[in-house]
């Protein structure tokens, strides 16, 4: 039998503030636990949704040191901006903290210190790479060099963000600091390890025994993990940002930022209530971890060990993860800038708060990485939420005012229809709730959508309108129906769509339900005055999409040139004076032009090259038309051996440089000189 438990604790994943939150943060991570905790105070259950901002880490102080900016002031930015986002979204968190809060850092060093001492770590010297001229040990991100594996020249220590490989700095060639941009050295330094290898059994036994119901692709990569062998995992890092390691001879250490971050949920609590050890010591309160999947490593297998060392407190009962959600066929990234921002979007879509909510849940990444597409956003605004939701909501109030001003009609006798209608709509809860408890949040979506489905199908069937004008007594039924549908509609739909439910609640003029009553049919009762109807959603049209892509597309097209402008080919093996003495460069000028016939590529040049006029065959058609080339001055090496091409023959050739997007450029002399003249 499952376990009964008599409060929850949800936590969303912390985000880093180094950045603003994208669409993939939400369908993966804040989307689902809000949807989750907003049903459990529907309930009524004791519970309370922790999150706020990870402020440590190496990738703020890069950020910081590119901007010439305190890392303190980058944080203070972007935890600000997602605040007020999450805010704009209808996240509702009990408290949205951060980790360079005083609670969060006297708490982190007491859980560390108390790890410590009792033995709980390791110690161990390792040779790490150091900046000499910096004097700073350096994180991997802060070393970079050439890629082995596709010769990206700007490989970081730990990835290369051209072709995707996970590397260490030794593989690096040609490693120099990004700090200093100096040689770095390998210095001895030491650190404190969280010896996982130790926690294997209970990690299996917990996990691999215990949690069986887990998500598959939760368990699977756990049991990966285990399956693979623990290692020890450092805990610290040298960096001068961050909770400084609280024992003696740490100066310029800091708790690692993966050692932190996850107390933070338990620093939020304690910043949230005097109360906090009921929901963190408590066998009866349920703590669920909602994380994307690059999380799943660090909340199953780290933080539990962690929770276990230090003893007293609870572990997660579930972790259900999410997969990754693209962008128009793309990763998401937020160097590449390839996303959609919620700020960007909250100011652009105003009022639209519940149509992003919406296709993020319906299009959620749960069991398999899912795309984002501007065209499928419109098409379920247009298809779904006003075609049905909204359509269904506006029929019932509209004609509510026209038959009867407002006035909620008495239900009358209820035929056969009237009760299967009834019995679908109560039928609902149970699939709604099943689906959210198993975390299925697309399936319980659709059950929530399911009400209005209903109500539409409803009053198509028993076409309201028609009857009215030969059975007026049967409209009042059939509207007292459809209205308490209506506020059906507004409890199932809460979780998803706050503030639509909130509108619709505003319009039938009634005050919010409890989840208890989702099934009832005296919501609203005879005689009320409902308040003015309003439409839900409005149509999104093309040219709004179209916006949005054209968005895309710049970005696109601002990315491919930046990876262009970055690829330079390797230097050639070296030759000696004697190989370059041998070629005979001239300035020349292009006398004329003309394309070889029946060829795409060439072009026959006749040129002045100061010892002769001569013709030169080259495949530069597709560069350059004939009228753009002649009276230009460019070099030309006049001692190729001849070549034949499509029987001219050729005698040299036009010097060009190739850029990075394989456009050729004549290469010229910088002022007009005499042809002839000797390039070397
Ligand atoms: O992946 C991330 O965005 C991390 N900042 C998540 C941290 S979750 C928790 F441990 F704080
Ligand atoms: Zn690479």
């Amino acid at each position: 039998m499952a376990k009964e438990f008599k409060r929850y604790l949800v936590t969303s994943a912390l985000p880093y503030a180094n950045g603003p939150v994208h669409i993939g943060h939400l369908a993966g991570v804040y989307i689902p636990s809000d949807i989750y905790t907003r049903y459990l105070r529907l309930k009524g259950c004791d519970v309370i949704s922790v999150c706020g901002s990870d402020e440590h880490g190496v990738p703020i102080t890069i950020k910081a040191r590119k901007e010439g900016v305190s890392p303190q002031q980058i944080v203070d930015r972007y935890h600000e901006l997602i605040r007020k986002s999450f805010e704009g979204l209808g996240m509702s968190f009990d408290i949205y903290s951060r980790t360079s809060s005083k609670t969060h850092a006297e708490t982190a060093s007491a859980f560390f210190r108390k790890l410590y001492d009792e033995g709980k770590f390791i110690e161990k010297t390792s040779m790490q790479y150091y900046d000499e001229e910096a004097q700073t040990f350096l994180a991997d991100r802060y070393i970079v060099g050439t890629c082995p594996k596709c010769g990206n020249d700007r490989a970081y220590g730990d990835q290369c963000e051209k072709c995707g490989s996970t590397l260490s700095p030794d593989e690096l060639i040609d490693p120099h600091s990004a700090v200093s941009g100096s040689v770095p050295v390998k210095r001895e330094t030491k650190h404190w390890y969280l010896p996982l290898d130790q926690y294997e059994g209970f990690l299996r036994e917990w996990i691999l025994e215990g949690h069986r119901e887990w998500k598959s692709n939760v368990y699977g990569q756990c049991k990966s993990w285990l399956d693979g062998g623990l290692q020890p995992r450092a805990v610290s890092r040298d960096l001068d940002w961050g909770i400084p390691v609280p024992v003696e001879g740490a100066e310029g250490k800091v708790l690692y930022v993966w050692f932190d971050a996850p107390i933070g949920y338990i620093s939020a609590t304690k910043d949230l209530t005097p109360d906090w050890e009921k929901y963190w010591k408590s066998e009866d309160t349920k703590m669920v971890h909602f994380i994307g999947k690059d999380n799943i490593v660090f909340h199953c297998i780290v933080f539990p060990s962690m929770l276990k060392a230090h003893g007293g407190y609870i572990l997660p009962e579930n972790v259900p993860a999410n997969e990754f959600l693209n962008l128009e066929g793309d990763k998401i990234s937020t160097s590449r800038n390839w996303a959609v921002w919620l700020h960007e979007y909250l100011e652009e879509f105003l009022g639209k708060e519940d149509v992003l909510r919406y296709v993020l849940c319906a299009n959620a990444p749960e069991t398999k990485d899912n795309d984002f597409t501007w065209k499928d956003f419109q098409a379920r605004n247009n298809n779904e939420l006003v075609a049905i939701l909204g359509n269904f909501v506006n029929r019932a109030l509209v004609l509510t005012k026209k038959y009867y001003d407002g006035r909620v009609p008495a239900c009358g006798e209820l035929t056969g229809y009237d009760r299967e209608t009834i019995a679908e709509v109560a039928a609902v809860k149970a699939s709604l709730e099943a689906n959210i408890e198993h975390y299925r949040f697309r399936e319980a979506l659709k059950d929530a959508m399911n009400i209005s489905r209903i109500g539409n199908k409803y009053l198509a069937d028993t076409e309201p309108w028609k009857v009215v004008k030969t059975d007026p007594e049967r409209v009042k039924t059939i509207l007292n129906v459809a209205l308490q549908i209506t506020a059906n509609t507004a409890i199932a739909i809460e979780p998803f769509m706050p503030f639509s439910s909130a509108k619709i609640l505003k319009m039938l003029a009634v005050d919010k339900f409890g989840w208890e009553r989702l099934g009832a049919m005296d919501l609203v009762p005879d005689g009320h005055a409902i308040g003015e109807p309003e439409l839900l959603f409005e149509k999104i049209e093309d040219d709004v999409i179209q916006r949005q892509l054209d968005k895309l597309a710049a970005t696109k097209a601002a990315n491919q040139a930046a990876e262009a402008a970055q690829h330079v080919e390797p230097q050639k093996d070296t030759i000696q004076f004697d190989d370059f003495q041998k070629m005979d460069i001239r300035v020349s000028t292009i006398l004329a032009a003309e394309k070889v016939a029946k060829t795409k590529k060439l072009l026959k040049l006749t040129v002045d090259t100061g010892i002769d006029k001569r013709e030169i065959v080259s495949g530069i058609a597709e560069h350059f038309t004939p009228e753009e080339l002649v009276g230009k001055q460019v070099l030309v090496l006049v001692n190729l051996a001849p070549r034949e091409l499509k029987g001219i023959l050729s005698k040299g050739m036009i010097l060009m440089a190739e850029d990075a997007s394989g456009k050729l450029r004549l290469l010229q002399p910088g002022d007009t000189t005499n042809n002839g003249a000797v390039v070397g």
